[in-house]
């Protein structure tokens, strides 16, 4: 009869064979979404900072979507980080740079968040490229997600930024739309509740 410790360590080599079978990431796609998880990390730093600067501001509203932004990147970094470690890799959390804390004028905060977002779906764009080149079909399946997102994410960005140009110096304006941030919706054509 087998002893209860046998079979424990039977057990435990069952399970470090499975681990060896399971579809692992190749390195260079590993070393890609580890990058990936430090720019959603960052992005997530910057629309904190960019939520403090509004708050002191008094411009509720806009600190409110900023905060709820600064969430959101968290779970892309979040997803990703899963995703990694999932896939028989290790997800490396490290070191960020630092976002701007000041901007000078909400107009300007805008301006370097939609640029901020260009850049991001310029990298899941390099990453999702770099998935085909390595024939890594289900990393690439994942990856859609994240092109919708930014589709919408750019959206949001754009239409935020004509708003604003339009409002240009008038204060009036400004308070309306701290009060009407919250209700923006945008409707992109990669959202699949769009008609
Ligand atoms: Fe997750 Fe807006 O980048």
């Amino acid at each position: 009869m087998m002893l209860i410790s046998q079979m424990g360590y039977k057990l435990v080599d069952n399970l470090l064979t499975l681990q060896k079978t399971k579809i692992m990431l190749s390195k260079s796609i590993e070393k890609a979404l580890n990058s990936q998880i430090k720019i959603e990390a960052e992005s997530s730093q910057i629309y904190l900072a960019m939520a403090c600067w509004a708050e002191v501001k008094g411009l509720e509203g806009i600190a409110g979507f900023m905060y709820k932004q600064s969430q959101e990147e968290r779970d892309h970094m979040l997803k990703l980080i899963k995703f990694v470690n999932e896939r028989g890799g290790h997800a490396q959390i490290s070191e960020l740079s630092s976002p701007h804390v000041t901007f000078g004028s909400f107009k300007e905060m805008f301006e370097e968040l939609l640029s901020h977002e260009i850049f991001v779906s310029n990298s899941i764009n390099e990453l999702v490229h770099v998935t085909l080149q390595e024939r890594d079909y289900a990393t690439h399946n994942f990856l859609q997600w994240y092109v919708a997102e930014q589709i919408e994410e750019e959206a949001v960005a754009r239409n935020i930024l004509d708003k604003i140009n339009l409002i240009g110096d008038d204060k009036g304006g400004l308070y309306l739309f701290d009060r009407d941030i919250e209700k923006l919706n945008v409707t992109t054509v990669a959202d699949p509740t769009a008609q």
